[in-house]
């Protein structure tokens, strides 16, 4: 199949695109390269790089006028959360305006599966954790608004057009190819995990923990952490639904468990061996104070099954990257 894949020089769509090629897929990439990187496609993925925007409906026609695009999955977005409450406009033009321009281009050029990078902060604070996909969705912010406009305007799709889709509400997303090929490089930095280990490479004197006064064992924040190998495969399994007819659906891909951020610099203190320190620190505003996803529907109607499930994996996988990109 051929597949479209916007934002494939990012982190979580790079991935993606290495698993679509494993299975002898061909992969376009459309990245405007504002946080992606071309090095990656060039000398790693070695595939067609377009670059240029979403918002580009000239591109995009031609885009599916040369090629016969088989279905799109969508990484292209903006992604910094506090930067969408200070900078709404930018998010909404971006995820919800630029998606709906391929959508639009997607359907005059008769392309019907969509795959769907989205967000567990579409549920805002959630009531309950495990949190399951049919919880109330209440975005705390513009960039988990955005993402949720776009899974209402694709279930509206689905209604009205011959359009399927499959949106993946992401949990944490972390570690790196194990391979050693990809990883994680965001500038600015604002995970954990890599800003953690770029402590422990001494780029960074300390790392802050954002908040030790929660309502959790160790007082500190608990994310479900998720492999991004595992979040590639889910995309190639929701392209095999969609294949066989699957009906447009969501699903959230998480483990299930969460890690404190506390646990979480203990085990990178353990794997990589350096002293990594550690400042507490005030919360930092909008943080829910757990956030754990059930991967259950995603076991069972996808047929999804993540290898990478323990944090000392993440931890290896995403510190062999940071040790290379290093050096
Ligand atoms: N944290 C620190 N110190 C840091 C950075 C983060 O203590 O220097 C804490 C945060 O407070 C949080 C946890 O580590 O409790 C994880 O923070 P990240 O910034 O790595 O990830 P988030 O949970 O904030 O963000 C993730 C996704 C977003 C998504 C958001 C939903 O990366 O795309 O969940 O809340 F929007």
């Amino acid at each position: 199949m051929i597949i479209l894949v916007t934002g494939g020089a990012g982190y979580i769509g790079s991935h993606a695109v290495l698993a679509l090629q494993k299975l002898g897929h061909e992969v376009i990439i459309l990245d405007n390269l504002v946080y992606g990187h071309q090095d990656l496609v060039t000398e790693v993925l070695k595939t067609k790089l377009v670059i240029g925007d979403t918002n580009d409906s000239i591109l995009l026609k031609q885009i599916f006028n040369q090629h016969k695009i088989d279905a799109v999955m969508h990484f292209a977005a903006y992604a910094y959360v506090g930067e969408s409450v200070t900078q709404p406009a930018k998010y909404y033009r971006n995820n919800v305006v630029g998606t709906l321009t391929l959508l639009e281009e997607m359907l005059a050029a008769g392309v019907d599966k969509f795959i769907f990078s989205s967000t567990c902060a579409t549920y805002g604070v959630p009531e309950k954790v495990p949190i399951v996909e049919d919880q109330p969705q209440n975005p705390i912010n513009p960039y988990g608004t955005s993402k949720l406009m776009v899974e209402k305007i694709l279930q509206d799709f689905s209604a009205a057009y011959n359009f399927r889709s499959v949106c993946l509400r992401y949990f944490n997303a972390a570690g790196a190819d194990p391979d050693g090929l990809l990883g994680e490089d965001h500038d600015p930095e604002t995970h954990l995990i890599p800003l953690v280990l770029q402590t422990a490479l001494g780029d960074r004197e300390s790392i802050s923990i954002f908040g030790t006064d929660y309502d959790t064992p160790d007082g500190s924040c608990i994310r479900d952490y998720i492999h991004v190998a595992d979040l590639a495969q889910a995309h190639v399994l929701a392209l095999e639904y969609l294949e066989k007819n699957g009906a447009t659906d969501m699903f959230n891909l998480g483990n299930g468990h969460g890690f404190s951020v506390k646990e979480v610099i203990a085990t990178a203190r353990k794997i990589t061996g350096r002293e990594i320190k550690a400042v507490e620190c005030d919360r930092r505003p909008g943080d829910p104070p757990i956030l754990v996803g059930s991967g259950a529907k995603a076991r069972k109607i996808l047929g999804w099954q993540s290898q990478y499930s323990r944090l000392e994996d993440i931890l290896t996988h995403a510190w062999r990257w940071h040790q290379k990109r290093h050096q």
